[in-house]
């Protein structure tokens, strides 16, 4: 028996078959000859993690549902109205023994996957660790599968954690997850998501990636609108619970409902966005635009109620050809899932759970809180960000300290919050002529001799048309009580370095 993976998962306990011995959370797998022969990523420990998370307290949203005992012992115990689970890219079987051994109310998980080797390493895993009676291996396409399920026997829960992009599997997701179903999905191919190549994120999620320093949370937004257009074609729609950019990968939970009459406002969830290719920033064309239709007054001159809503067209467009601020020209991207990324009730109920030692521990517990704890402070209606260092650079400044800079903004009377996906990030509902006035301010500090704003020079940049803006906002730079936000203040594990050397989404499983 050989044992590749350093400390991180030695175990002594003798595999039934020669391998590699593997251990994570409460599984232990073994992977026939060489680890290469079906596919592990140690690394991807925290999304197993946060997905068991995620899975234990959507299964105890539906068991309070329905008043069932959700604590201890009884949590665990496999029920015949348990939830069941579709792994639809299973490798070795890791991820469904975990929710097999770590997650209450299931019922029964297929674990599928394409390769017969995988499909033998699902099998002989799930038996040495006591989990067959809650475990279906299957060998088959995982589309081919779902759409075998779209109609009848629907999954409550389907995972995908495919190679790359889950794009070819999500027409088929979407449809076989039941109605308030948990649909759980990676995303590892960054390069394409973040904006290196617009043509082929529109050929893969029929949207154009524009390269933005926020381009972590614009991964998320694609992903988010792919799902949502995905699902309307059938009906349905899509409620976000957590969309996490972390390492090299992104993974998104979304409950998925059916419902004619919302997949209307489909397309009001979605914009296209603008970018200046000098100072970067960002105008919003939403496709459509939603109002609640109010009846005036009820009898007796009570409050105006509700009476659903009121689709139109949008109008636009909502920048002029030039940026308003530098005067470059405008790159066009999008559509973008511009509604809330996750559910900040859900998220609480994620951290609440993870103080429950009757729940079980998870070794990356620490991230998962810092994270959770970052996203439970962004602001929610702001899409994207703005990056602090990028854009202190892109003015020939030095980086104006996080604390200082918040508290400009907050002094300025506007909020602002940090995005989880990025350590120098700035979410706020301030217009972007009041940072550059903030920004103008530092420049102010940092060259209190030169003259502010600066005079125009005979060819100028973006940078030098900022700097020569009048003022309307004189910046306020003096520390605010919510100047540091207060997941840094804990000094919550938020944003972690590289995990390992050589670390990223590991190459594909040899074929057998
Ligand atoms: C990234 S791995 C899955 C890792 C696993 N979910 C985990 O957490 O360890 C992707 C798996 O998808 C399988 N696969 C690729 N294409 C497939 C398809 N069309 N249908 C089913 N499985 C497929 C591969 O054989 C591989 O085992
Ligand atoms: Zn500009």
């Amino acid at each position: 028996m050989s044992n590749s993976q350093g400390d991180h998962s030695k175990v002594k306990k003798e595999p039934p078959i020669q391998g590699t011995l593997i251990s994570e959370g409460k599984a232990q797998v073994c992977f026939p000859g060489s680890e290469d022969n079906v596919f592990y990523n140690p690394v991807q420990e925290f999304n197993r993690d946060l997905s068991i998370a995620v899975l234990r307290q959507y299964s105890l949203d539906q068991m309070k549902k329905t008043d069932k005992s959700f604590v201890g012992e009884t949590f665990l115990k496999p029920g015949e109205n348990g939830l069941t689970v579709l792994e639809a890219l299973s490798a070795s079987g890791l991820r469904s023994i975990r929710y097999a051994k770590e997650v209450g109310g299931l019922k029964n998980i297929i674990a599928n996957d394409l390769s017969s080797s995988a499909v033998e390493s699902i099998t002989s895993n799930s038996q040495m660790n006591d989990a067959s009676h809650l475990i279906t291996p299957n060998e088959g396409d995982a589309s081919i599968l779902m759409y075998q399920h779209r109609y009848k026997k629907k999954f409550h829960c389907v995972d995908i954690d495919p190679y790359g992009s889950p794009s070819p599997f999500v027409d088929a997701a979407v449809q076989c997850v039941t109605d308030g179903g948990l649909l759980m999905v990676t995303a590892t191919d960054m390069a394409i998501l973040c904006g290196n190549v617009p043509e082929t994120c529109y050929a893969k999620y029929a949207s154009v990636s524009i390269k933005t320093k926020a381009c972590h949370e614009m991964a998320l937004r694609i992903i988010l609108q792919f799902l949502q257009t995905s699902a309307a074609r059938y009906g349905r729609y899509i409620q976000p619970l957590l969309s996490v950019s972390v390492d090299f990968y992104v993974r998104i939970f979304v409950i998925v409902h059916t419902g004619k009459n919302q997949c209307k406002a489909s397309a009001s969830k979605l914009s296209m966005v603008y970018q200046c290719v000098g100072c970067h920033n960002i105008s919003w064309q939403p496709l459509m635009k939603t109002e609640d239709r109010k009846c005036p007054k009820g009898a007796g001159g009570s409050p105006p109620k509700t009476l659903g809503k009121i689709f139109s067209r949008a109008s636009g467009p909502p920048t002029d050809a030039k940026c308003e601020f530098c005067h470059s020209r405008l790159n066009f991207g999008g559509p973008l899932y511009s509604q809330p990324i996750h559910d900040l009730d859900f998220v609480q109920s994620l951290l609440t759970s993870l103080d429950n030692p009757e729940l079980g521990e998870l070794k990356t517990e620490k991230r998962i809180r810092g994270i959770l704890s970052v996203i439970s402070e962004e602001l929610p209606n702001y899409p994207l960000y703005l990056s602090l260092d990028a854009t202190a650079s892109l003015l020939k400044l030095s980086v104006p300290s996080l604390v200082m800079f918040r508290s400009a903004i907050l002094n300025a009377g506007y909020c602002v919050s940090l995005s989880h996906c990025y350590p120098l990030s700035i979410k706020t509902d301030a217009p972007m002529s009041v940072i550059w006035d903030l920004f103008q301010g530092f420049a102010k500090k940092q060259y209190p001799d030169k003259t502010w704003p600066r005079p125009l020079s005979d060819k100028p940049t973006p940078a030098d048309y900022i700097l020569s803006r009048p003022v309307t906002i004189q910046a306020d730079f003096t520390t605010h009580p919510k100047g540091n936000p207060s997941s840094r203040m804990q000094k919550l594990v938020r944003f972690q370095e590289n995990p390992e050397k050589n670390w990223g989404p590991k190459c594909r499983a040899k074929a057998k």
